[in-house]
């Protein structure tokens, strides 16, 4: 099959390109390389730079490569940021997946996978949380991802586009080659890593005074090779129906928790302070993935915090400054 991936540059696009490459699948990577690294894109995928603003730019690329397939990664991402700048989340992501889909509509590509995430649950029910849960988006990020989705049931409908919201809990850890660099780095692992790094002197932990053990909050720390897994089994299965899927490993993990391990693994002091909790960060988020098992098979080979988080940090020692853009 050949693939369009949009985002293709940055950390889970350019990890999720390499995993097809690796199955036998021919990829096109469509990257504005605002987030992204050009040295991220696999050699062997073909790579259009390029914005999803540019709706004649889309119908260009289209045209040129006739995909069979989209993978849609390209988005701002920062939960943070889109309580700052709503109208970046709820306009840029919404307008740039709002092309994709019209275009692939005017051009009969009929196949679309999501990349969708955990801040859809913002006021969960039950945990560990499964599809079933009610959908809070926690912010205009989330918002954002959660108008897609509704849009994708609409293409289903009306044109019998095949798709799969795969909704990311807290993707981390790196393949061989391929690791997360962001500028600015704002996520618990890289940060802590950075530390052990001597990039930084010290992380500082979010509130430890939240309703669980340890005070500090309970994430789901899934690698991003199961990630690029799931993107797999899903596209294969897209013919026989579209469906929506929380990813994660099923297991929680405290901030404490992952600064110890961090501890363990590197060696490093990874001196820590207690700060105040930051605005909008929820208590524990973990998904079911049991969905997804069930109907696909799909299953998790990093469970154990401590091989996710070797895997990060043999990749920054490696490229200790990333992709040196
Ligand atoms: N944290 C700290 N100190 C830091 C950075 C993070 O204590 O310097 C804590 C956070 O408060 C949170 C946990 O570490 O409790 C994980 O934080 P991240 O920023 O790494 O990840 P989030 O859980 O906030 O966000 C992730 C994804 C989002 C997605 C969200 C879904 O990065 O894209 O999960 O809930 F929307």
């Amino acid at each position: 099959m050949k693939i369009l991936v949009t985002g293709g540059a940055g950390y889970i696009g350019s990890i999720v390109t390499e995993q097809l490459i690796a199955a036998g699948e021919e990829v096109v990577v469509f990257d504005n390389l605002s987030q992204g690294h050009r040295a991220a894109v696999h050699p062997k995928a073909t790579f259009v730079q390029g914005d999803l603003q540019d709706r004649p730019a889309i119908d260009a690329l289209l045209e040129t490569h006739k995909p069979d397939a989209v993978m849609h990664f390209a988005s701002k991402t920062l939960v943070g940021e889109s309580m700052q700048e709503p109208f970046l989340y709820l306009g840029e992501n919404v307008i740039c997946g709002l092309n994709l889909l019209q275009s692939m509509v005017e051009h009969g590509v009929k196949r679309f996978i999501l990349s969708s995430t955990a801040n859809l649950f913002d006021d969960p029910e039950r945990m560990p949380i499964d599809e079933n849960e009610r959908i809070v988006p926690g912010s205009p990020y989330g918002e954002s991802k959660h108008i897609l989705e509704r849009f994708l049931h609409w293409m289903d409908r009306i044109y019998g586009m095949r798709y799969a919201a795969l909704r990311y809990f807290n993707a981390c850890g790196a393949s061989e080659e391929r690791g997360e660099d962001h500028h600015p780095e704002l996520h618990l692992i890289p940060i802590v890593l950075q530390v052990a790094q001597g990039k930084r002197e010290k992380v500082t932990i979010f509130g430890d005074d939240y309703p669980t053990p340890d005070g500090t909050c309970v994430r789901d720390y899934i690698h991003v090779l199961d990630l690029a897994q799931a993107h797999i089994l899903a596209l294969r299965a897209l013919d026989k129906g579209s469906r929506r899927y929380n990813l994660g490993n099923g297991q929680g993990f405290s901030v404490k928790q992952v600064i110890e391990t961090a501890r363990e693994v590197t060696g490093h002091p990874i001196p820590a302070e207690v700060g105040p909790r930051r605005p909008g960060d929820p208590d524990v988020l973990v998904a079911s993935s049991e969905t997804i098992r069930r109907e696909l098979g799909w299953q998790p080979r990093y469970t154990d915090l401590k091989d996710i988080i070797a895997s990060a940090w043999k990749w920054h020692l490696a490229h200790p400054d990333g992709y040196g853009e």
